[in-house]
């Protein structure tokens, strides 16, 4: 299924030369970001790698390293992937709790994905999809939340990203947004001793964002997987083993 390119920046269906590593002729023609965005694509070993196991994107080998290094995704469990198009993080959620499979012909645990983004997400076996969906709508969220039906999730994570102005202040500012937004979202629809894991920018705010995130999480890191481009300021905080809500 080819994704459209502009769907995601390091989308990888995006062309079938992208096989033969060379630039494509249409490409020649297009401006000097494009072509260097082109020629790091083709150089990336991730890129190549996400396109035989069949995956949207190369930022799958995030969620999947994160996950060999700290058992994030489990059978059995409901995860909501927050900023979710093109769909990789999703397909790497569905295999991992096993939500693809029938509870009756299965000896393990049957789980949920329920996926959101404002773009379009082409359809994904064993995920709930909502498409065109602005996250930080309330409306939105409370569509999420009846999904999940009266039950608690295990796992939230965003790796959403604003649109970039090119204004650094204004991006960070715009992706701490988007960080807090899935935060208060996660507090209200997780149960205890769940995991937040939330992609952010590296910036003046991020200490600030990692002691919020304790104060509902026993156990709060940064990590930056090897599959995330070291010349970008992306980084992610993983929360885990979440307190529960004290109502007082
Ligand atoms: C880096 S991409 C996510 C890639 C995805 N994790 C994957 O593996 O395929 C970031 C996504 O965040 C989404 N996004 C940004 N702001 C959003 C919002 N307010 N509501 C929903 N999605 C949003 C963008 O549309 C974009 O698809």
């Amino acid at each position: 299924m080819k994704i459209p390119l502009s769907q995601c920046c390091r989308c990888i269906s995006t062309s079938r030369s992208l096989n033969k590593k060379v630039i494509p002729n249409n490409a020649k023609n297009k401006g000097v970001s494009s072509q260097l965005w082109l020629k790091r694509q083709l150089s990336d070993p991730y890129v190549e790698k996400a396109k035989q196991m069949n995956y949207r994107c190369r930022s799958a080998f995030k969620l999947v390293e994160i996950n060999e290094k700290y058992k994030i995704l489990l059978p059995g469990q409901t995860v909501i992937d927050v900023g979710a198009a093109p769909g990789s993080w999703t397909q790497v959620a569905v295999k991992e709790v096993n939500s693809k499979s029938d509870p009756v012909s299965t000896l393990e645990r049957v789980g949920k994905v329920i996926s959101i983004d404002r773009q379009n997400i082409y359809p994904i076996e064993g995920a709930v999809i909502l498409s065109g969906m602005d996250f930080t709508e309330p409306k939105n969220q409370t569509n999420l939340k009846n999904e999940l039906g009266g039950t608690k999730a295990h796992v939230v994570m965003s790796d959403m990203a604003p649109r970039a102005s090119g204004i650094r202040e204004m991006d960070n500012e715009n992706m701490m947004k988007l960080c807090y937004s899935a935060l208060r979202f996660a507090v209200q629809v997780s149960e205890v001793g769940a995991t937040f894991l939330v992609k952010l920018w590296q910036c003046g705010q991020s200490k600030q964002l990692e002691t919020d995130i304790s104060r509902f999480y026993n156990n709060v890191k940064f990590v930056k997987p090897q599959s995330s481009r070291n010349d970008s300021a992306e980084v992610f905080i993983l929360g885990r083993s979440f307190k529960g809500l004290k109502l007082s």
